[in-house]
């Protein structure tokens, strides 16, 4: 049966807002309610077992609240506690997961050359480990931590171009661009600089994320479960915050609106 009830999505702050935007794209009369944990970003740098506990008190809001489905809009929470929160809530939860099957299909057979860009975190985990595992015979994957973009956008200093490109930089000069295929960007916070990562790297690297897939995923769990909200308004999208100061909801709902 058609259900109006939320979908709760949450991150370790801001980056998790990239998700909301591909959510709120393609299933545009969903109420959406988000929580930003940027009192305690990064995740990134956490042991897991914090990193555990701060996203299971947040999953229990949002199944108090009347959640019908959660995301886990950050890869670093999604790698270390997925399966918990599966096994604790009878609704859909979903992860993220870095896009390195799409980085890999891409080559159509030809072995691909891919970084990784993820936190410290995420590179570290089991979750991340299996995932090379099914890849790394056939393609080369090089897992690049890159936790000081975390931390710009949790700033706010999205828009002070040169600190965002040599930040960027500064992760991507080990690598000869010229061989590269693509750049997996394997944090919710680092689709906010898709753009720069565009005009650092020549032409042919793919900058590819997760996003897209994860909202489809979703999509698919509520249509097979007949979840869908039946409404044709627009849905309404709410914005928590563990910093719920004015000007971080102000500068959240300004990510949300970013192009
Ligand atoms: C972080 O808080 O360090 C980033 C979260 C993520 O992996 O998306």
């Amino acid at each position: 049966m058609a259900s109006s009830a939320p979908i709760g999505i949450f991150d370790s702050g801001l980056g998790g807002l990239s998700v909301v935007r591909s959510v709120h794209a393609l299933l545009p009369h969903e109420d959406i309610l988000y929580f930003g944990d940027s009192a305690h970003a990064p995740y990134g740098t956490k042991a897991p077992e914090e990193v555990r506990e701060l996203s299971l008190d947040i999953a229990r809001n949002f199944v108090d609240r009347g959640a019908k489905a959660i995301v886990i809009a950050c890869n670093t929470a999604t790698s270390v506690c997925v399966n918990d929160l599966r096994r604790r809530y009878p609704i859909p939860v979903i992860g993220m997961e870095p896009a390195l099957k799409l980085a890999c299909d891409r080559g159509q057979g030809r072995p691909q050359r891919i970084i990784v860009a993820a936190t410290e975190l995420t590179l570290k985990e089991q979750k991340f480990a299996r995932l090379m595992d099914r890849f790394k015979s056939t393609h080369t994957i090089w897992p690049q931590p890159c936790p000081d973009l975390v931390e710009i956008v949790e700033s706010g200093r999205l828009d002070e171009g040169d600190l965002v490109r040599s930040t960027i930089s500064r992760y991507l000069s080990p690598y000869n661009l010229d061989q590269v295929d693509s750049i997996v960007l394997g944090c919710t916070h680092f689709v906010f600089f898709r753009d720069y990562f565009r005009s650092i790297c020549p032409g042919n690297v793919a900058i590819l994320d997760g996003n897209g897939g994860t909202a489809r995923h979703l999509a698919d769990r509520l249509t097979d479960s007949d979840q869908l909200n039946g409404s044709q308004e627009e849905g309404v999208i709410e914005i928590g915050n563990s910093d719920p100061s004015p000007a971080m909801i102000a500068y959240s709902k300004r990510l949300l609106d970013r192009p």
